[in-house]
């Protein structure tokens, strides 16, 4: 099967062109003006942007959480991404506390097959690492999964102490792979969290009150500290507040490898949704919290200066009836997280491009060339180049919609709220395909469950490295940026 894309302004993180694209089966075949070619179906794009498939590195499908489990599956999840113009996603596979990382992959195999309708990988939850499992990890990376992610929050449930991180930084460095952090320092939230309980405050905006931004800048910097040490590549994640974007700032500048992500609620939603009446609050209680407004300016800047390098959602959803109200009575009860994975794209441009604060070649880097390129899939995913996987979105950049959970062209999430209801936004995701098959048109889905492929991830490329690190870099074990197929 064949596919002629005409006329459409090819847009990559560097390229801005206006010009013809031949998909041939799953791969792009040839990229130039006015192509003399023929080919099985022609889509014309003029007025359209012709952009790499979103690349989402921060999901949390199937995954069980304050007693529950979110709301989306490999199924809904993936298939509401690909509406929003996502065409990747890397979740996040928890490995059982105390038992091999490699069982929690198995688990999350079983989750995705047959039912991802796009390609994913795995990062792996790292909830202990003693000395002997070490090894464990090398098996990991040799299976695809080459970055782990570390929490410093979430004391007695997913919470890993500086020794567990120090022992699994240095293993992580050794084999080339990285780590990406939840860094807030969980261990004084909770002291805070234990007083705010004792005075009776039990109402969401407590979660964010017990959660000061300076407890995410200790633990940003705290985990630098570790990695620099370890000697290993860090990435943070869902970063939320202009006190943690500091040390990333300053480190950088020292030449320490060191990234960050943000995500849309961070830049577009505030802590004021945590004062609406009658437990609404709950559906904005994520980790990190909402921060004040003032917190996203210095987002914005940090996306558009490189500091902060990807936008991902850390879609983590669960209803109202029957999930976030078993915290009705006690804010540590409601599941923290907040559904997203369909909404990034659109917001993103909007209010990004559209609204000055990033360019149109920054917001294809952000959503997805630099998650491809961290995270070992760069040049098969993430950007629209001959041989790579043709995961292509065709973008109108002027159709404006609203976004509802009452509107079901704009909501395919398995969750009854939107968490950005009523937002109105211009530029929508018209046609999606993923390798080469149409699976989103004209607002329906082609698409098929477990047509989906595990992407085995490759190790941190050399390309990555904020700067040479010449002595202090292992490069046994490290391969370049190509993903193994
Ligand atoms: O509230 C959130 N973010 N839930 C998902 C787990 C995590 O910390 O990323
Ligand atoms: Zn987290
Ligand atoms: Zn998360």
């Amino acid at each position: 099967m064949s596919l002629l894309i005409r006329n459409g302004r090819i847009v990559t993180a560097v390229d801005d062109y206006l010009g013809d694209l031949l998909v041939d089966g799953e791969r792009i075949a040839l990229i130039g003006q006015s192509l003399d070619v023929t080919a099985d179906r022609v889509l014309d794009a003029a007025g359209r942007l012709v952009i790499p498939g979103g690349i989402d590195p921060h999901t949390h499908f199937d995954m069980p959480f304050g007693g529950t489990m979110s709301s989306d599956d490999f199924e809904t999840g993936t298939r509401a991404a690909a509406f929003g113009g996502t065409t990747t996603i890397i979740d996040f596979a928890n490995q059982p506390r105390g038992r091999s990382p490699l069982e929690g992959l198995d688990t999350w195999h079983a989750k995705a097959a047959g039912k991802a309708s796009i390609d994913y990988g795995f990062h792996m939850i790292l909830t202990d690492m003693p000395a002997e499992r070490l090894p464990e990890l090398e098996r990991l990376a040799q299976e695809g999964v080459t970055s782990y992610k570390l929490f410093m929050a979430y004391p007695g449930v997913l919470y890993a102490d500086d020794a567990t991180l120090y022992r699994a930084f240095r293993q992580a460095g050794e084999n080339g792979t990285m780590v990406s952090m939840h860094a807030e320092n969980g261990i004084v939230i909770d002291e805070i969290v234990k007083l705010a309980k004792a005075e009776g405050k039990l109402a969401p905006r407590w979660h964010a009150h017990t959660r000061p931004t300076r407890m995410e800048a200790e633990a940003v910097n705290r985990a630098i500290a570790i990695a620099e040490v370890a000697d290993v590549p860090l990435y943070i994640v869902h970063l939320a507040s202009a006190d943690a974007l500091e040390p990333i700032r300053w480190a950088r500048a020292r030449g320490i490898d060191v990234m960050a992500e943000t995500c849309p609620q961070y830049l577009l939603l505030d802590d004021s949704v945590y004062d609406r009446p009658d437990f609404e609050g709950a559906k904005w209680v994520m980790t990190p919290a909402l921060r004040d407004k003032s917190n996203q300016d210095s987002l914005w800047r940090g996306l558009a200066l490189g500091d902060i390098f990807a936008i991902a959602t850390d879609h983590c959803p669960f209803n109202m009836k029957d999930q976030k109200v078993l915290g009705r009575e006690d804010f540590t009860r409601i599941p923290n997280g907040a559904p997203g994975v369909e909404n990034r794209m659109a917001l993103i441009y909007s209010a990004g491009v559209l609204g000055g604060r990033i360019t149109l070649n920054q917001f294809v880097q952000l959503t997805s060339t630099s998650a491809a390129r961290t995270f070992g899939m760069f040049p098969r995913k993430g950007t629209i180049a001959v041989g790579s996987d043709a995961d292509i979105v065709i973008f109108n950049p002027d159709r404006k919609e609203t976004i509802s959970v009452t509107r079901p062209h704009t909501h395919h999430m398995n969750v009854d709220y939107s968490a950005y209801e009523g937002f109105e936004v211009q530029g929508w995701p018209e046609i999606v395909l993923s390798r080469g098959q149409v699976i989103v048109e004209d607002g329906q889905w082609y698409g098929q469950a477990g047509a989906g492929r595990f992407i085995k991830r490759a190790r941190y490329g050399d390309l990555l490295r904020a700067e040479p690190r010449s002595d202090r870099v292992r490069s046994e074990g490290r391969q370049s940026g190509l993903a193994a197929r």
